[in-house]
């Protein structure tokens, strides 16, 4: 992953008043109506944890073990959430129309692929730490067709 370029161009869009990850919240549930079920807490506190997320995981972009041993963790609760893999697909294009959206003119074709490919990066590492697909509760593969 291009850890500078990532850096870089999430210092572009995560201004403190950008509301990047609240943003996103609205474009995903717009465009994927079904997963908005999912989540219980508020938006803007999930909002928060998603960023923290994101940021740490730019941090460590060159520690394997750290991306390994955390994105494993965190996918398996995904998991238990019931996220299914083509809701990675749909979060990804998501968080990328979000950041295009508020980067504007600075916003580059080269963050969109850093993004790409890091976002998909990020998801093969969650999946990997999914125990297997029986673990998901069937209600949720059924709702991740509205997800592809
Ligand atoms: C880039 C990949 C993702 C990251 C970094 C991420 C990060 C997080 C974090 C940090 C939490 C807080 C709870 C915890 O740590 O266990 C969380 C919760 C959650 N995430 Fe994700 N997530 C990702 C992808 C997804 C996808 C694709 C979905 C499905 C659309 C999803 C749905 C949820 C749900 C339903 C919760 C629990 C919300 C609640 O308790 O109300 N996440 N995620």
């Amino acid at each position: 992953m291009d850890k500078q370029l990532l850096h870089d161009s999430l210092a572009l869009v995560d201004l403190p008043d950008s509301g990047l990850t609240v943003r996103f919240y609205e474009i995903l549930f717009d465009r994927y109506p079904t997963v908005r079920a999912m989540f219980g807490r508020d938006t803007r506190v999930q909002a928060e944890m998603l960023r923290g997320a994101i940021v740490s995981v730019v941090d460590h972009v060159d520690d394997a073990d750290w991306l390994r041993t955390t994105l494993h963790a965190l996918g398996r609760r995904h998991a238990r959430f019931g996220v299914t893999r083509p809701m990675y697909t749909a979060v990804a294009e998501c968080m990328i129309a979000t950041m295009s959206e508020i980067g504007g003119d600075a916003w580059t074709p080269a963050m969109t692929s850093a993004w790409d490919r890091a976002l998909g990066a990020i998801a093969t590492i969650m999946l990997d730490g999914y125990p297997d697909e029986s673990a998901i509760p069937a209600r949720a593969r059924r709702r991740s067709a509205g997800a592809a």
